[in-house]
């Protein structure tokens, strides 16, 4: 693959001729059917077509095959339908596959419906995690021609807790002090990761990373809710005062980061990934409100602003989450290429073009949610 010369380092993919040549990679991607998961996949599969990918989904409600639809007939993908708790089928999978780098995505990922029911987000983050750090611990050296075997654990920014408007920003040596379940459950679930490493010499590294952005969002998270709602004329709910603040990551940004953990990452390592961009979220909906009016052709109500709506807060709501990615930068070569303007043109141009993606998604099920969060 050649590139311009033109092109900014921060552009390019973690690759350089010597991770070319090595052998090709057989990874198992968990959550491959999620949001992250799955603009993973597809960067994964565009970067090395050589590498073997199977992805592990129990397609939850968040999971959705249409995320991966361009790759279905590909030689190289596999697509299984299955659980991380299920230790049977993760070790045959394992086995069968000779997977030598196992990419943990899968979870049970938003805050609020941790409030309202944690105990999926006890089994799947943390007995999930453990799982699978079992079942790598007893294949991953009985492989034969390994060169470089990896457990590469994805959490979040939310296990360093809330920060205040003076304080610097998160960086690796931050003390951990998660305050919702779900923060609580990614924290066991990195403690379990960074054990495996220390106790057994599994080779783990922790990536955590701010709040991503992008195509595939599920539309219970802020971005893709308040883009679908203005499409709809339904109230944008703005939990509070609208002044917490967090640190926006386009998600091609946050593979890229993945990228660089898996090819230069260092075992045993922790690195934060942040996308450089603090933004309080009354003025992130106020962006999204004004670039909608200028890029949607017909909508219900025109300036959608009209449609913001104070609400009750989240319970324990995290004031300000923000990354110091200066680890990454040095010791791995990256840093975020995109800003929080260029971002979210392109993600409100995405849900314009892509109704056929999300209308779907507006189940039952989803409006039940909706009316328990936001009643
Ligand atoms: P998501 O909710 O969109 O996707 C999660 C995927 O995991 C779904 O496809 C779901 O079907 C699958 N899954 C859930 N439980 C499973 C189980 N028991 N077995 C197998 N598959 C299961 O989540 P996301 O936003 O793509 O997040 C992916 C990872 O990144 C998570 O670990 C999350 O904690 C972490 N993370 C996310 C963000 C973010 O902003 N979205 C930020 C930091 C970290
Ligand atoms: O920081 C990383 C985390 O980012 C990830 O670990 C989580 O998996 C991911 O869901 C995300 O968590 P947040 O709680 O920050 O994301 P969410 O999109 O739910 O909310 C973003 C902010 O917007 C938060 O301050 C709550 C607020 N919010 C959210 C929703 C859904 C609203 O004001 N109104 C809403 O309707």
């Amino acid at each position: 693959m050649c590139y311009e010369i033109t092109v900014r380092p921060s552009l390019l993919p973690c690759m350089d001729t010597a991770s070319i040549a090595q052998t090709p990679r057989r990874i198992l991607i968990t959550g491959g059917a999620g949001f992250i998961g799955s603009n993973f996949v597809r960067y994964w599969h565009d970067r090395d077509r050589r590498d073997r990918i199977v992805v592990l989904d129990a397609l939850t409600y968040a999971g959705n095959l249409a995320n991966l639809a361009d790759l279905e007939g590909d030689d190289n993908f596999r697509f299984v339908q299955g659980n991380i708790c299920d230790r049977p089928l993760i070790e045959k999978l394992l086995r069968k596959e000779a997977i030598d780098t196992i990419v943990h995505f899968a979870a049970e990922s938003h805050v609020d419906r941790s409030i309202l029911g944690p105990d999926a987000f006890v089994q799947t983050n943390i007995i999930g995690t453990f799982t699978l750090l079992e079942a790598f611990r007893h294949h991953w050296n009985s492989l034969p021609a390994t060169p470089r075997p990896l457990f590469l654990h994805v959490s979040t920014d939310e296990v360093y807790g809330s920060l205040n408007p003076e304080d610097p920003p998160f960086s690796e040596t931050t003390p951990y002090a998660p305050n919702s379940p779900y923060s609580a459950s990614k924290a066991s679930s990195d403690h379990f990761a960074r054990a495996y490493f220390h106790t057994y010499n599994v080779p783990t590294i922790i990536t955590n990373c701010s709040n991503n952005y992008g195509p595939y969002h599920f539309p219970e998270k802020l971005i893709p809710l308040m883009c679908i709602n203005i499409l709809l004329g339904k109230p944008l709910p703005v939990y509070g005062d609208g002044q917490n603040v967090r640190d926006w990551l386009y998600v091609k940004d946050h593979c890229r980061a993945l990228d660089c953990a898996i090819e230069r990452g260092k075992p045993g390592e922790t690195y934060n990934i942040g996308g450089n961009n603090e933004v309080k979220n009354i003025d992130l909906v106020r962006m999204l409100c004004r670039l909608m009016d200028e890029l949607a052709g017909d909508l219900p109500l025109r300036p959608s602003e009209e449609l913001i709506t104070f609400v009750k807060d989240r319970a324990g709501h995290d004031r300000r989450y923000a990354i110091d990615a200066s680890k990454i930068q040095s010791d791995l070569g990256w840093q975020p290429s995109v800003t929080v303007e260029e971002g979210l043109r392109k993600t409100v141009q995405w849900y314009l073009e892509n109704e056929d993606w999300w209308k779907p998604l507006l189940s039952e099920e989803y409006r039940a949610y909706y009316q328990k969060v936001y009643n």
